[in-house]
């Protein structure tokens, strides 16, 4: 039995999401208009903060809350290496510069210790990735002085505790890119905050550097989550948590049917609701199982195996004569298998057999 990657499907939204993008179509207004204002006031209100600024996607809500938050040319933001390299482009467009820290490879996410690693008199941010729906010690990491943006991309809906992340740090960035838990169908993003001052610096950002369309203060962007974009994410949004709760239900088949007896499982944080937006686990010699399970026709992918500091095009940023030995683990070692919100229990069986059968 064939089982893919991405085990998720909007069929069933499909007649709801037509009539929502009709309707916009016949109100005629397609940027910053009602469905966007909405949104933004339903998503603060799901995220658990003040401020919610819809951008055009989750790389330039990177940028553009970095510089909300005061970063300027020459400033270094601390970023892991070990995450979509969107996350570091983010950083590089405010004009920083990244500083890569450790991950931990158990979690794939930072920690207080891998930032404190990575530290200067001129460290302005720290970008915590809440990777693969995993959530960072954005608690701790806010102790060490300076603002924390989380980049949770890839954890819409996750929780530390009882608060969700987007809520944890001074501001957070999403991405509502078709792939993640919380998608659009096309390009989205949005930065969170209950920082004032900081929403407003996104909202001016996001148009041109501009408050009032007349007046031009600084140098921004084009960037903004469009009324189609909103519309489709009004009508997703209330469905997240259901989402969420079946990929949990997901993971907890693979451990149910021991896939731990092949493979390491994927750990979630202290007291974080984990939201397995990607299913990763490791093992290693991970290439010869992508191997295996593709022959079984099993999607599985290895995300970043060249990380971000060994990128052509960040490799100038990667640190002289400190190591990253969790990245290197990470990045040797990972692989996603089929996760998704319909993952039957069959489907995961058959995973569960094609690793075993492995024997590598
Ligand atoms: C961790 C992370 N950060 C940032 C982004 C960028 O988001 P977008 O593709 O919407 O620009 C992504 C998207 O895949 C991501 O996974």
């Amino acid at each position: 039995m064939a089982v893919p990657l991405f085990a998720t499907s909007l069929d069933a939204y499909k007649p709801r999401l037509a009539q929502a993008l009709a309707e916009v179509v016949d109100g005629g207004r397609y940027v910053l208009g009602p469905q966007v204002e909405a949104f933004e006031e339903e998503f603060a209100r799901y995220i658990g903060v003040r401020h919610c600024v819809g951008v055009g996607n989750g790389t330039d809500a990177i940028t553009i809350a970095l510089r909300a938050l005061g970063v300027r040319p020459g400033d270094e933001v601390i970023c892991p290496s070990f995450t979509f390299y969107a996350t570091v482009e983010g950083a590089v467009n405010a004009g920083a510069t990244p500083v890569y820290c450790d991950i931990d490879p158990q979690t794939f996410c930072l920690t207080p210790d891998t930032v404190r690693a990575a530290m200067t008199p001129r460290t302005k941010a720290i970008v915590a990735v809440n990777l693969f729906g995993n959530v960072a010690p954005i608690a701790e990491l806010s102790e060490l002085g300076v603002p924390v943006l989380e980049d949770s991309a890839q954890a819409a809906g996750a929780k530390l505790y009882d608060a969700r992340a987007g809520a944890l740090g001074h501001a957070a960035t999403f991405s509502f890119f078709p792939s993640k838990n919380l998608p659009c169908l096309g390009d989205g993003g949005a930065v969170t905050t209950d920082d004032d001052e900081v929403a407003k610096l996104a909202r001016r950002l996001r148009f041109h550097g501009s408050d009032d369309k007349k007046t031009f203060v600084e140098v921004g962007y084009n960037s903004r989550l469009d009324e189609m974009q909103a519309a489709v994410l009004r009508i997703l949004l209330p469905e997240l948590d259901g989402w969420n709760e079946a990929r949990r239900g997901a993971a907890e088949a693979y451990e149910r049917h021991d896939l731990g007896e092949h493979v390491e499982l994927p750990e979630p944080a202290a007291g974080a609701e984990h939201v397995y937006h990607l299913y990763v686990v490791r093992h290693r010699r991970a290439d010869e199982l992508r191997e295996v399970l593709s022959a079984r026709e099993i999607g599985a992918r290895a995300y970043y195996r060249v990380p971000t500091h060994l990128q052509p095009a960040t490799a100038i940023y990667a640190p002289d004569g400190r190591e990253l030995p969790g990245t290197d683990e990470a990045a040797r070692t990972h692989l996603a298998l089929p996760m998704g919100t319909q993952l039957s229990d069959d489907s995961v069986r058959e995973v569960v057999q094609a690793c075993a059968s492995g024997s590598i």
